[in-house]
C-alpha cells in the first residue's frame, strides 16, 4: 500500500475521487494526509470528514520559502509519503520536497498539455482559452512535477471532444467528470507499477 499524499487549494473533488477509489480498492494506497494552502479549502473538510489529518501550510504562516519548504517535507516525512499528489493545487513545490520526492510527484491538469499550460493557465482560464482557439479535443493530462508549471513528463492523457455548443462552464464539467475517473485509473497504475515512480 502506497502512502498518497494529497495537496489540494480548493474545493477537492478530485481529492475526494482518489479517497474513493482508495477506499473502494481501486487504488492500492491510502490517503496518508492532506496538505493545502489555503486554510477555507472544502478540501480540508473532506480530509476531516474522512478521517484524515489535514494540515494547512502557507506564506501567512511561513514568510520564508525555505522554511514552508522545510515544513512541506516534515509533514512528508511523518506520514512516509511514497506518493505526492497535486490536486488543485496553486502554489508552486519548493526545492527541498521537489528533489527528496523526484519523479513521485504529480500534477493533474485540465487540458491536454502542452498546450493551455503554465502561468495563468488555471481554472476557467484554461477552458475559456480552448474554446477561444477553437479546439476539436481537450482533455486532461497527468504528468510529474518539476520547478516549472506544467512542464513535467506527461504521464497519461485522456482525451474528449469540446462540444459546438459548449461554454468555458459546460466544458469545465465534462473535464472535471472525466477528471474524477482518470485520477483513480492512473493513480492506480502509479501504485502498482514501479516504473512510473
Ligand atoms: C481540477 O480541474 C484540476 O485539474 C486542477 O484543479 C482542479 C481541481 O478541482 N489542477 P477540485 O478542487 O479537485 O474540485
Amino acid at each position: 500500500m502506497k502512502n498518497i499524499v494529497v495537496f489540494a487549494s480548493h474545493n477537492g473533488s478530485d481529492l475526494q475521487a482518489v479517497i474513493d477509489g482508495c477506499r473502494e480498492g481501486k487504488i492500492a494506497g491510502r490517503v496518508a494526509a492532506v496538505i493545502s494552502n489555503n486554510n477555507d479549502a472544502y478540501a480540508l473538510k473532506r480530509a476531516g470528514i474522512a478521517g484524515i489529518d489535514g494540515f494547512c501550510l502557507n506564506s501567512a504562516l511561513y514568510p520564508d520559502e525555505t522554511l514552508f519548504d522545510r515544513k512541506t517535507l516534515e509533514v512528508l516525512e511523518k506520514y512516509d509519503a511514497d506518493i505526492i499528489f497535486l490536486a488543485g493545487y496553486l502554489k508552486k513545490i519548493g526545492p527541498l520536497v521537489l528533489q527528496k520526492y523526484e519523479n513521485r510527484i504529480f500534477n493533474i491538469h485540465p487540458a491536454l498539455l502542452p498546450k493551455y499550460g503554465g502561468r495563468g493557465m488555471y481554472g476557467m482560464n484554461v477552458h475559456k482559452a480552448v474554446i477561444e482557439a477553437g479546439e476539436e479535443f481537450t482533455g486532461v493530462t497527468i504528468h510529474k512535477v518539476t520547478a516549472d508549471y506544467d512542464a513535467g513528463g506527461i504521464v497519461k492523457q485522456a482525451k474528449i471532444p469540446v462540444l459546438k455548443d459548449d461554454t468555458p462552464g459546460t466544458l469545465a464539467a465534462r473535464v472535471l467528470e472525466l477528471e474524477h475517473r482518470f485520477i483513480v485509473e492512473v493513480l492506480s497504475e502509479i501504485c502498482l507499477n514501479e516504473n512510473y515512480l
